[in-house]
């Protein structure tokens, strides 16, 4: 089977994250969020992978290389401009020397998953349809595309981001969709197409099938508080990936040439060259990239700390994202779901909070700020 992955946007609600690196190759634990999709995949069956590429994709080629790490075949296919997603989609079978084949797999490329693929794909034949959501429950769908199904799994109705007075069903659209090539006759050439707002309405009653995946973990890690229980439920093992086997008894993995005089307290993962001094204490629900650095007297929790990192003497960092190479001077507390883009250097004793979020270059002196 084979599957095209919609990498085109921007990821501008998850900066300063996505500020210097595309949302698909943010380290997300151990590895480049865009393996997780597909390990999964290739658990799945799924051999060739075509990634519908924009914005920066060098960096996704150079991060994902030819794809046989993860077990599926890679190929790149780069819009001159943003087409939308069903744009993308298009684009890209026409890009392709093979074309895409008669049945086929499109995901959007921001999805931190578990959810049985199989399943939806045999549904998919069981009903002879033109097309298949995979559907998922959430509390909010008004960010979302929602979905009415009906007894006999036909969708009834589509709306992307709907109103509040429009929602009347938590299932949404879960960015996984099987597709028949016809659908591809439904997106006119050569324009910006959105699949959610063009065509997916324009296949109620004509085709439109939808697979809830009950129980499966699903989450859009495209939020910075969304990454971080993305995160959270990897290490937690809530949903099922190969990071979950790194772990030992007490829920720690290290890479090579870690120091740790201070304290571990699991579900902690760290990098390789990691340097956790005395009194310092990691943990629980951490993340460290390579060579982070913890000063003596330390804390860090429930928090994400990217390569070449620097949590200053007896500072607290909870709660909070620091991307690499971040420098957080003494006696600072980062909390609140704040995160601090690459290379931001903050004096000793600043207070940031309240889902602050510092871009590349900013530098703050001693005490700068408390928020
Ligand atoms: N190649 C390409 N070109 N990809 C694109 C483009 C484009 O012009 N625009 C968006 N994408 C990619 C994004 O990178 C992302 O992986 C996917 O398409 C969906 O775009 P988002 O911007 O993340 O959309 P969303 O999260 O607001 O809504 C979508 O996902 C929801 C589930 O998370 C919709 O598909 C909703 O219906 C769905 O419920
Ligand atoms: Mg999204």
């Amino acid at each position: 089977m084979q599957a095209v992955i919609l990498v085109g946007g921007e990821g501008t609600r998850l900066r300063p994250l996505t500020s210097t690196v595309p949302k698909p190759v943010v380290p997300l634990v151990d590895r480049p969020f865009m393996a997780y999709m597909l390990e999964w995949l290739s658990r799945h069956g799924v051999e060739d992978v075509v990634m519908a590429c924009g914005f920066l994709p060098t960096m996704l080629r150079e991060a994902l290389g030819d794809g046989a790490r993860y077990g599926v075949r890679l190929t790149f296919v780069e819009e001159p401009e943003p087409m939308g997603t069903g744009g993308a989609l298009r684009y890209a079978a026409e890009q392709l020397p093979g074309g895409l084949g008669e049945r086929f797999l499109m995901l959007n490329g921001d999805v931190l998953t578990d959810a049985d693929v199989r399943a939806q794909i045999d549904q998919h034949e069981a009903t002879g349809a033109r097309a298949t959501l995979g559907l998922v429950p959430v509390e909010d769908p008004s960010a979302y595309g929602l979905v009415r199904l009906s007894a006999d799994r036909k969708v009834a109705g589509f709306l992307e981001k709907p109103k509040a007075e429009e929602i009347d069903t938590n299932l949404i659209s879960a960015g996984i969709y099987v597709l028949e090539h016809s659908v591809l006759d439904l997106i006119e050439p050569g324009r910006n197409v959105s699949i959610e707002r063009e065509v997916w309405p324009a296949l109620v009653g004509a085709g439109l099938y939808g697979t809830a995946h009950e129980g499966a973990y699903w989450l859009d890690i495209g939020t910075p508080d969304r990454y971080l229980e993305g995160s959270r439920d990897i290490l937690a093992g809530a949903v099922r990936t190969a990071v979950r086997e790194r772990l030992d008894a007490h829920g720690l993995a290290r890479g090579e040439a870690c120091r740790v005089d201070g304290h571990l307290r699991g579900p902690v993962v760290l990098g390789d060259g990691c340097v956790v001094e005395e009194g310092a204490v990691v943990g629980p629900h951490v993340v460290l990239g390579d060579r982070v650095h913890v000063a003596p007297g330390a804390t860090v929790e429930d928090a994400v700390v990217l390569s070449d990192a620097v949590v200053g003497r007896g500072s607290v960092v909870r709660g909070a994202i620091l991307a690499a190479g971040a420098h957080v001077g003494a006696d600072c507390t980062i909390t609140g779901h704040a995160v601090l883009g690459e290379g931001v250097r903050l004096g000793a004793g600043n207070v940031v909070g309240h889902g602050m979020r510092l871009f590349p270059g900013v530098e703050l002196p001693d005490g700068a700020v408390a928020f």
